[in-house]
């Protein structure tokens, strides 16, 4: 399987029309947490275990990991969770138009690809369009959940994120960065990078009671 896939290549520029989440759940009516970039889905596969009153949304621009994960997700019965395939930067504004509005509770952009070179920093899944996309279907307190063990990556995901004016820092006192993973589920990456011993830098965004404008 490719290890990355250039989001900006004519392929993934077609919109996708996602499912409804009133046909993707039983109980649809459950809040929604959204992990973006779900590559193996381990992590959601886990918290839907955990906790069944809620709904998962993995989605994932490799199609190939979304059908596994689909294949595991259906292999263990779990109807509060599901993965789509398609490039968030792309399809995610029309389908969380669907949400009923306050629905969408919580989103995690965990470890997302780093692209490296400066030429390639379009490439990266954060940008200032789907927070936009979240502040729009997410009501007053939701969060969004990043993490990385890239410092530089990090800084730029709190920059774009502290520009957007419906979302708040969550205060965590002296400490520059959360210490834990709030979730108490570590991904796969993040499980790397405690055996290697890297530094893993966290944040917490609130979305504040400002009304969506468009
Ligand atoms: C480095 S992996 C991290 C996976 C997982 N979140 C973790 O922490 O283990 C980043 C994932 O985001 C996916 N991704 C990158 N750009 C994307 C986009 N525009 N839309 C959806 N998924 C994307 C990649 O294919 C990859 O699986």
């Amino acid at each position: 399987m490719r290890q990355h896939v250039n989001p900006l290549s004519q392929f993934f520029q077609l919109p996708l029309s996602l499912p409804s989440k009133n046909v993707l759940f039983r109980k649809s009516h459950y809040p929604i947490h959204l992990d973006i970039g779900s590559a193996k889905g381990e992590f959601l596969i886990e918290l839907a275990t955990k906790y069944p009153d809620w709904n998962f949304v993995g989605l994932e621009i490799r199609e190939p990991l979304v059908s596994l994960c689909e294949k595991k997700r259906r292999k263990l019965e779990l109807d509060n969770l599901k993965f789509l395939f398609c490039n968030v930067n792309v399809s995610l504004d029309e389908w969380l138009s669907d949400f009923d509005y306050g629905q969408l509770k919580r989103v995690s952009i965990q470890f997302p690809d780093p692209w490296f070179k400066r030429k390639h920093f379009k490439r990266r899944v954060l940008k200032a369009n789907i927070l936009n996309s979240i502040a729009k279907a997410m009501s007053k307190d939701g969060e969004i959940f990043i993490q990385s063990d890239i410092f530089k990556l990090f800084e730029s995901m709190t920059n774009t994120i502290d520009k957007n004016k419906y979302f708040n820092r969550k205060d965590v006192g002296d400490l520059r960065f959360i210490d834990e993973n709030p979730y108490n589920v570590k991904t796969d990456r993040e499980k790397f990078s405690l055996k290697k011993n890297l530094l893993i830098y966290r944040a917490i965004y609130i979305r504040n009671n400002l009304l969506f404008i468009n």
